[in-house]
C-alpha cells in the first residue's frame, strides 16, 4: 500500500470513527472505530474511542462498511446534463454509499480520445463529491484504435478500460462490426468492458416486431431478447480467449449466460450483475411502464434467481449499478422512443442490504461483491477495505430502520428511482470520502470531494 502523501492531495484529512461495527476484510465484525489520517486508515482496533483532538464521527451501533465502489456509472457530464451532472450524480453516490465510481464514455462529446478524457478528469477534479474513474470507448469504425492500442502511454494509462458496446446505439460507440471488435481485442492489454448484446439480431428483430400497434414498453424485452445477449458474450469469450485478452462483462442478464459463464469462464473474464436484474423482472412493466426499460432489458424471474446462485457461487464476481438516468419526461415518450436505462446509485447499498437481512446472503457478502470485488477487478489502488494502509473511504449504514425508496428523496437530477415505494433497510447515514464527512443524516457537505482513482 502507497503512504498517503505520495500522490492524495489529503493532508490534514483526519477523521475518528468510532462507537462502530466495522466490517473487517475477513468478514468479521470488530466493535470499535478506526482512525483516518491525511486520509487514508492508520489503524482499526476495539479500542478507539473519540479523540477531543480530531474530527469525530459517532457511528452509534451502526455498520461500517468500506465505501462502495460502482464500476459501471452514465453521469451523463458533459452534454447531456439537463439528465444527471457530476454533482448532482456524486451528491447521489454520498446518499447511497458509494465512494467511487467508473464511469462510461457515451456522453457528448463522447470519451474517445486524449482531450475528452483530460475534460471528464478536470470536470471531476472540480465538482466530484467522490473518487472517479473514466472509460474510453471503442468507435465502430476503428477510428480510435491508434489510441487504444497504447495501453499504458497515453490517454489510456488515465482510463480504468476500454468500454464498447457490441450493441446497442449510442452514434459513433456502437462497435457492431466483428472486424473492428477482433481489432480491438487483437492489439494491446487494458480490460476490455462489453456491453453484449448482438446489434445484427436486436435489428432484425426491431424490423420484424415493430410493424403492429399498439408497442408496449414490454415489447423491449422480446426484441432485445436473451438469444441476443448469449450470442454477444459468446463472441466476446470467444474473442477474449484468441487474444489471450481481460475481458470483462458488463450487467449479465441472462440466466443463459449465466450458466454459459460458469463452464466457460476463465481467469482473464470477469462479470457483474445489477440489483435491477437480480430484483425486477418483466412483470415490473406493468407497474413501471417504460421506467422499466433498460439495456439489456429485464428478464424473467428465473433469470433473477439463476443470476442470484451465480453471484453467491462466485461465477459473477461484482455488483454495478448501470446508473443511466433518464427524465420522466423522456421516459413518457412512447416505445420505442423512450430511452433506455434507470438510475441506481442512491439504492443499490440499501437493495443488496436488505437482501442480506432478508437472510439471502451476508453482509460480508454484499460489502466483497460491493467494494473489494470492484476494487480489485479494476486494480483500484487502496480502494475495498478497511484496513490499514487502505484510504478512509467507507459507509456507516443503518441494519434497523426499515425506511421506503421515495421519488421525491432522491437527489438525483432524475428524480425517480425504480424502488420506489420499496421498503429497505440498511441505508446510509453518513458517507466518508478520504476522511472527509461527505454525507450526514441527510445533509451534504458541499466542500467534499474526490480524487482520480489509480489503476495498478
Ligand atoms: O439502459 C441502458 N442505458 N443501458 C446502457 O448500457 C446505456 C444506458 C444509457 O446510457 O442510457
Amino acid at each position: 500500500m502507497t503512504t498517503p502523501m505520495e500522490h492524495h492531495p489529503w493532508r490534514g484529512q483526519h477523521l475518528v470513527v468510532h462507537n462502530g461495527l466495522i466490517l473487517q476484510p475477513d468478514g468479521r465484525l470488530l466493535r470499535g472505530g478506526l482512525i483516518i489520517r491525511d486520509g487514508c486508515i492508520q489503524a482499526v482496533g476495539a479500542d478507539i474511542t473519540a479523540d477531543p483532538e480530531l474530527p469525530c464521527l459517532d457511528a452509534k451501533g451502526h455498520h461500517v462498511l468500506p465505501g462502495v465502489v460502482d464500476p459501471q456509472v452514465h453521469f451523463r457530464d458533459p452534454g447531456l446534463i439537463h439528465k444527471e451532472d457530476l454533482i448532482t450524480a456524486s451528491r447521489a453516490c454520498l446518499r447511497g454509499g458509494v465512494t467511487s465510481y467508473l464511469e462510461m464514455p457515451n456522453t457528448r462529446p463522447p470519451t474517445i480520445d486524449g482531450a475528452s478524457l483530460e475534460a471528464k478528469l478536470e470536470r471531476a477534479a472540480d465538482v466530484s463529491r467522490v473518487h472517479y474513474g473514466f472509460f474510453l470507448g471503442a468507435c465502430g469504425d476503428g477510428a480510435n484504435l491508434p489510441v487504444l492500442e497504447q495501453d499504458n502511454q497515453g490517454p489510456l494509462a488515465q482510463a480504468c478500460g476500454i468500454k464498447m458496446f457490441m450493441g446497442t446505439g449510442h452514434g459513433v460507440l456502437e462497435c457492431s462490426d466483428p472486424t473492428v471488435q477482433e481489432a480491438v481485442f487483437a492489439h494491446g492489454h487494458k480490460l476490455i468492458a462489453v456491453h453484449a448484446e448482438d446489434q445484427q439480431r436486436i435489428r432484425q428483430r426491431r424490423e420484424r416486431l415493430l410493424t403492429t400497434e399498439p408497442r408496449p414498453a414490454d415489447l423491449h424485452s422480446i426484441i432485445q431478447d436473451p438469444e441476443a445477449a448469449l450470442l454477444a458474450t459468446c463472441h466476446a469469450l470467444r474473442l477474449s480467449e484468441k487474444f489471450q485478452r481481460r475481458l470483462h462483462v458488463l450487467h449479465l442478464s441472462t440466466g443463459v449466460e449465466a450458466e454459459l459463464l460458469r463452464r466457460e469462464k476463465t481467469a482473464l473474464v470477469s462479470t457483474e450483475v445489477t440489483p435491477q436484474h437480480l430484483l425486477l423482472n418483466r412483470s415490473a412493466y406493468g407497474r413501471l411502464g417504460a421506467l422499466a426499460q433498460m439495456n439489456p432489458p429485464l428478464r424473467d424471474e428465473e433469470d433473477n434467481q439463476v443470476l442470484w446462485q451465480a453471484l453467491v457461487d462466485g461465477v459473477i464476481d461484482c455488483i454495478a449499478t448501470d446508473h443511466a438516468p433518464h427524465t420522466l419526461a423522456e421516459k413518457a415518450r412512447p416505445y420505442p422512443d423512450c430511452p433506455s436505462g434507470m438510475p441506481g446509485v442512491e439504492t443499490s447499498l440499501p437493495l443488496m442490504l436488505t437482501q442480506a437481512q432478508a437472510g439471502r446472503c451476508s453482509v460480508a457478502d454484499v460489502s466483497r461483491w460491493m467494494s473489494q470485488r470492484p476494487a480489485e477487478l479494476y486494480g483500484l489502488e487502496g480502494k475495498g477495505r478497511l484496513a490499514v494502509g487502505y484510504h478512509g473511504d467507507l459507509t456507516v449504514v443503518d441494519l434497523q430502520t426499515i425506511r421506503p425508496v421515495r421519488n421525491g428523496d432522491m437527489v438525483s437530477k432524475c428524480g425517480w428511482s425504480p424502488f420506489d415505494g420499496w421498503e429497505l433497510v440498511g441505508w446510509p447515514v453518513a458517507t466518508v470520502v478520504a476522511g472527509v464527512v461527505g454525507y450526514a443524516h441527510g445533509v451534504f457537505h458541499e466542500g467534499c470531494r474526490g480524487a482520480a482513482l489509480r489503476f495498478v
